[in-house]
């Protein structure tokens, strides 16, 4: 532990970004994506950008460039942009369309061609509104691969992008690195030409309008706040589940494994929201700084405990919604006899205060039995029985239940007397949803990070001592793991809810998933 430690960025303390929360407006924006003709861009970017459109939320004016290869022009690069929108049933009204669609700019060049970041700087004279104080709002979002990334910094640097005149953001996609020690060179990379004010590492976990309520939801209800500890908590339990497998992406699974692609990022970053403390304030480094000590307190486990706290897991052939769903090792391009990993389960402790000796039952994995997202806080039993029997099977426990997706709701279950009963207690759902309460769907995955982003409001972003403190929790099981070979795999089906030794590792701590 000590050598990880001694590998974190260093130069003392992270720079704080005091920014007012209140202050924070959308300003006039250019953002150069990089990367903007690939599928991140069609899939999410441009969904949230023409929403954030619609809503009123870019009045101030935009433009967005899209860098990198194959050769195009504007128009071409419009249509394929609405050509995509119309695929995913986001088709904009004729009228909308145009108006945004002005705004959409391509600039066709390979990464490392000095010609088109010349270019580049042009464009941005030619194509930015400035804001009132005559600065140019710069936000370079990397939708590339993590190995390019190093060389466009270094050609923005070069090209005095990044402090310079210019007022610069630069927008990062997971993974921040493969462990510890490449996440803390690329953020050398990355402070060598940026603040770390000026970085925003993206989870679009994040993003989703549920997982952003859970500290909305903790911090401004004064019933959940009493009761948010170990003398109410029995645990805590984080499912995050995946109907689909790996699609075309085995060249990047491959070398990820779910361990780098969910657990050191989306499923920490949950827990995050769930055990932190409450900040001083809303404004970034206030959260921020709370998120981090959660994980700096998660227990790394020693080499010998990591077969007793986590489970790994990949699917085999099996059924899912009725129809036969190929194993791991057949889907394309996947070696036949690959032993990366697709689930993964543990019980994790945050060794604080407030959590001491709490399970955080957490598990993720492709191919499951169905597609959901949801924490559990499964509390305390009573001391006391004073009636007679449940209705049905064992008295319930008071659950709190965070549904992230595909639903979006939170729900509190408890006990009541079984109509007509003497002494029959019942258990029964309080909810609150989306849909049902305020008469409309959360805002889509992306929408609401990238609004933070052009307002600059890195709360919800990822700082790096949060990445290093991740890659600490995660490293020594990815170790051992790839030190020591499954004997088992496949060891689950496609369509179920994973390994056997995913409900031994509950069942042996006297809980079950309360996620079925
Ligand atoms: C991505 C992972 O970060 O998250 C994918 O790389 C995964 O493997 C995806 O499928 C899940 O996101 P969501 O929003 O569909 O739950």
């Amino acid at each position: 532990m000590i050598k990880m430690a001694e590998m974190r960025a260093e130069g003392g303390p992270l720079r704080k970004c005091a920014v007012d929360l209140q202050e924070m407006a959308v300003k006039p924006f250019t953002m150069v994506i990089f990367g903007g003709a690939g599928d991140l861009t069609m899939r999410k970017l441009m969904p949230g950008l023409i929403h954030l459109f619609e809503d009123g939320e870019l009045a101030a004016g935009f433009s967005v460039l899209s860098f990198g290869l194959p050769e195009m022009d504007d128009g071409s690069y419009r249509d394929n942009i609405l050509g995509a929108l119309k695929q995913f049933d986001l088709t904009p009204s004729g009228e909308n369309w145009k108006a945004f669609s002005e705004n959409l700019h391509y600039l066709p060049s390979s990464f490392d061609d000095d010609a088109g970041y010349e270019k580049l700087c042009r464009r941005i004279e030619e194509i930015s509104v400035r804001d009132e104080s005559g600065r140019t709002n710069l936000i370079f979002y990397m939708a590339v691969p993590a190995d390019v990334m190093p060389m466009i910094v270094t050609k923005l640097k070069l090209y005095n992008l990044c402090k310079g005149p210019h007022n610069s953001r630069i927008v990062v996609e997971k993974p921040f690195g493969q462990d510890l020690k490449s996440a803390v060179e690329l953020n050398r990379i990355l402070t060598g030409a940026f603040d770390e004010c000026q970085i925003f590492r993206i989870d679009h976990y994040l993003s989703k309008e549920p997982v952003r309520n859970i500290l909305f939801f903790r911090f401004s209800n004064f019933i959940f706040e009493q009761i948010w500890n170990r003398n109410y908590v029995d645990n805590i339990q984080i499912t995050v589940a995946e109907e689909i497998g790996i699609e075309y992406r085995a060249w990047f699974y491959e070398r990820t494994g779910v361990v780098r692609d969910m657990v050191q990022n989306h499923v920490l970053q949950l827990l995050g929201l769930i055990a932190m403390e409450p900040p001083v304030g809303f404004s970034a480094d206030y959260v921020r700084d709370e998120k981090t000590k959660v994980f700096n307190a998660v227990r790394i486990f020693e080499d010998g405990d990591i077969d007793r706290h986590c489970v790994r897991g990949q699917y085999g052939p099996g059924m899912i919604r009725e129809a036969k769903a190929a194993g791991y090792r057949q889907e394309k391009d996947v070696d036949q006899a690959s032993l990366q990993n697709t689930f993964f389960a543990a019980s994790f402790y945050v060794d604080n205060m407030r959590w001491a000796g709490v399970p955080f039952f957490v598990r993720t994995g492709k191919r499951l039995a169905r597609r959901i997202t949801e924490i559990c806080i499964e509390f305390k039993q009573l001391p006391l029985r004073l009636f007679g029997h449940p209705a049905q099977g064992d008295i319930e426990p008071n659950i709190l239940i965070f549904t992230i997706q595909p639903d979006e709701k939170i729900s509190l279950r408890f006990g009541v007397k079984y109509p007509y009963s003497v002494d029959e207690i019942f258990p029964v759902n309080m909810v609150f949803g989306y849909r049902d309460d305020f008469k409309m769907p959360a805002r889509p995955d992306y929408e609401g990070l990238l609004l933070d982003c052009i307002k600059g409001d890195l709360s919800l972003f990822v700082r790096q001592d949060q990445v290093e403190a991740m890659w600490s929790i995660v490293d020594p099981v990815i170790a051992r793991w790839e030190r020591v070979p499954p004997k088992d795999f496949p060891n689950y089906s496609a369509g179920s809810w994973g390994p056997r030794e995913a409900q031994t590792l509950i069942e042996e701590a006297g809980r079950r998933w309360l996620t079925t």
